[in-house]
C-alpha cells in the first residue's frame, strides 16, 4: 500500500538503551548491541524503534539531562555508529526516532555552563533566572516533578534557576528566540543525518506563564507536586505557537513524524494535535493509570478516539520506563499471563498507533531492584519506591549468563524470571506470547480495517470489551474477556477470514457469533463485511 505512514500506520518499538543490549561487556546497552539485535525487531515484524536519549549525559537522569544535542555519549558508542544503525534499521524497512528533550538541559550543558558564569552573559537569558523576592522568600510556589522547590540557588550569581525535575536539570527559556532558533538546529541536525522523527519529551512544559503567578492548592494541598493544581506552570498556550514553527523544521523533509509526552488529560493531549500542524502523535498515557477493567478500557479507549481531531491519528501506550511494567500493574496470581497475552491483543487492535515498551512482547514483568542496587535518582529525591529502576531491567534474550544482555555485570539486575522468560525459549514455543505478538503484528499489517480502520465500541455482556473496526471492504471484530469466567461475547454473525487470538494452537470459529472466550481471553477476527 502506497499511502502507508510509517507512524500512522505502523507500530513503533521503544528501546531503553542502557538496557537493550550491551555490545562492549561494560554491562551497559549501547548502539552496537541494538545493531546486533536488529533482526529480532525485524523478525517481529515492529515499523520503528524509538531510542530514549543517546546523547552525551552526566547520567543524572539517565540521557534526559542532555550535555549536548549534537553527539552521541560514549557508552553509547560514536556518531559513525549511530549512522551504522540507522542504515542497517533502514535496509531492514525499520524507522528510528531519537529522543528530543527540549524543556531542559543537563547543568553541564555548555550553554548553562556559560549561562550561570554571569549576570551579563551572552546565554544568561537562555535559561530562566530571577531573584529572590524582597522579603527573600522564592519568586514563586512552583515545584519540581522530581522533589523540592522549582527554583535553585546559584551562589556565584546570586539568583535563581527555574528546574521542572532534577536539580542538574535547568529549564530552557524557549521565550528567547536564540533558544528556539538553536533546538531547531539540533532537530535540523539530526533529520538531515536521516532519523526519521522524535519522540519529544514532556513537550507540555516548555512554556510557563510569563506572568510566573503562583499556582493555586489542589484539593490535597501539601508541599509535593500533588498539593498543587499546575496551571501556571505549565500547559502554557504559547507552546502551540512553538509546536507548529517546530511542525514546520520536521515538514521540510519527507514523512518525518514527531510524538510527543504530553502529561495532561486526554483531552488536553489530544489539543497538542492541532489541525494536523502540531504534533503528528501525542501519547495516550490513560491505561498507564487504569485497573484491568473492563469499563475503564472501554471508555479510554472511546474518550481518546473521540478527543483526537478527524485530521490527526490517536495511539496506544501501556508500558514505558517510567511506570512499572503492564504485565506487573495488571498481574494476577492466576490470570497475570492470560491478562498479558489479551492486553496485546487490545495494543495491537485498537485505533491508533501502538508503542510497545521493549520486553513487552516477552510478557516482562518488573525486576526487583535491592535499595543497594537502586540508580534512577527518584528513590532519593522523592521515595524509595518512586524508583523507575524495577521497569528499567535488562532485555532477556537467552538462558545463557547475563541473559544474552551482557558478558559483564548488568547495570541493573536481571528479573528473576530471566532464565525461563527470554526470546530464545518463546522462539522455541509456538504457544509463546512473543508468537502471539508476532501473528498479531502480522495480522494488523495484511488487515486495513486493524491498520487504519473506524473504531467503534460494540455491545457484549458485562466484562467483556467488544469493537468493530472497519476500512472500506475490511472489517474486523475484537472481543476481550476481562474476567475470571468463560463469556460468549455474542458478536454479530459473520463469517471469519482470518484471525488471531490468545488461545494458542487451536482454530478459530468459522463465524463471529460462536466466538467463546475463557478467562481473559481475546480474539481478532478479520470477517466478511
Ligand atoms: C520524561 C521522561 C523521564 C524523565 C523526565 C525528565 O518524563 O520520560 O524519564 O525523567 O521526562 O526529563
Amino acid at each position: 500500500m502506497s499511502d502507508r505512514l510509517w507512524w500512522k500506520h505502523g507500530v513503533v518499538y521503544q528501546i531503553y538503551p542502557r538496557s537493550f543490549m550491551d555490545g562492549n561487556g561494560d554491562g551497559v546497552g549501547d548502539l552496537a548491541g541494538i545493531r546486533a539485535r536488529l533482526d529480532h525487531l525485524a523478525w517481529l515484524g515492529i515499523d520503528a524503534i524509538w531510542l530514549s536519549p543517546i546523547f552525551p549525559s552526566p547520567m543524572a537522569d539517565f540521557g534526559y539531562d542532555v550535555s549536548d544535542y549534537c553527539d552521541i555519549d560514549p557508552v553509547f558508542g560514536q556518531l559513525a555508529e549511530f549512522d551504522a544503525l540507522l542504515a542497517e534499521a533502514h535496509a531492514r524497512g525499520i524507522r528510528v526516532m531519537i529522543d528530543w528533550v527540549p524543556n531542559h538541559t543537563s547543568d553541564q550543558h555548555a550553554w548553562f555552563r556559560e549561562s550561570r558564569a554571569d549576570r551579563t552573559n551572552p546565554k544568561r537569558n537562555w535559561y530562566v533566572w530571577r531573584d529572590h523576592k524582597a522579603d527573600g522568600e522564592l519568586p514563586n510556589n512552583w515545584v519540581a516533578m522530581f522533589g523540592g522547590p522549582a527554583w535553585h540557588p546559584d551562589p556565584a550569581t546570586g539568583q535563581l534557576y527555574l528546574r521542572s525535575f532534577l536539580v542538574e536539570q535547568p529549564d530552557l527559556n524557549w521565550r528567547n528566540p536564540e533558544v528556539e532558533r538553536a533546538m531547531h538546529g539540533v532537530l535540523r541536525f539530526w533529520l538531515d543525518r536521516g532519523v526519521d522523527g522524535f519522540r519529544i519529551d514532556v513537550i507540555h512544559r516548555i512554556a510557563k506563564d510569563p506572568a510566573m503567578r503562583d499556582n493555586p492548592p489542589s484539593e490535597r494541598p501539601g508541599p509535593g507536586w500533588g498539593g498543587q493544581l499546575h496551571v501556571y506552570d505549565e500547559n502554557h498556550l504559547d507552546i502551540h505557537d512553538f509546536l507548529r514553527r517546530i511542525r514546520a523544521v520536521l515538514d521540510e523533509y519527507d514523512e518525518r513524524a514527531a510524538v510527543g509526552e504530553v502529561g495532561l488529560a486526554p483531552a488536553q493531549v489530544a489539543s497538542y494535535l492541532g489541525r494536523g500542524d502540531e504534533l503528528h502523535l501525542a501519547f495516550n498515557f490513560a491505561f498507564l493509570l487504569e485497573p484491568w477493567d473492563c469499563e475503564a478500557f472501554g471508555r479510554e479507549l472511546a474518550l481518546f478516539d473521540a478527543s483526537v481531531p478527524p485530521e490527526s491519528w490517536p495511539d496506544i501506550v501501556f508500558s514505558n520506563h517510567d511506570i512499572p511494567r503492564h504485565a506487573t500493574r495488571w498481574d494476577h496470581p492466576q490470570l497475570g499471563e492470560a491478562r498479558a497475552r489479551a492486553a496485546a491483543v487490545i495494543l495491537l487492535a485498537a485505533r491508533g498507533t501502538p508503542f510497545l515498551y521493549f520486553g513487552e512482547e516477552l510478557g516482562m514483568r518488573n525486576g526487583e531492584v535491592p535499595p543497594e542496587r537502586r540508580r534512577d535518582p527518584l528513590a532519593w529525591t522523592l521515595h524509595p519506591n518512586a524508583s523507575r529502576d524495577g521497569e528499567r531491567t535488562p532485555m532477556q534474550w537467552s538462558a545463557s549468563a547475563g541473559a544474552g544482555f551482557t558478558h559483564g555485570d548488568p547495570w541493573l539486575p536481571l528479573a528473576a524470571d530471566w532464565l525461563t522468560r527470554n526470546v530464545e525459549a518463546q522462539r522455541a514455543d509456538r504457544t509463546s506470547i512473543l508468537w502471539l505478538y508476532r501473528d498479531l503484528l502480522a495480522l494488523r499489517r495484511r488487515t486495513p480495517a486493524l491498520e487504519r480502520g473506524s473504531f467503534r465500541l460494540v455491545p457484549a455482556p458485562g466484562g467483556v470489551l467488544a469493537w468493530e473496526r472497519r476500512h472500506d471492504r475490511s472489517r474486523a471484530l475484537v472481543a476481550v474477556n476481562f474476567g475470571d469466567a468463560a463469556q460468549s461475547p455474542g458478536l454479530p454473525a459473520a463469517a471469519v477470514r482470518d484471525g488471531v487470538w490468545t488461545r494458542a494452537g487451536e482454530p478459530l470459529p468459522s463465524d463471529a457469533a460462536q466466538l467463546a472466550l475463557g478467562p481473559c481471553e481475546a480474539a481478532v477476527l478479520a470477517v466478511d463485511v
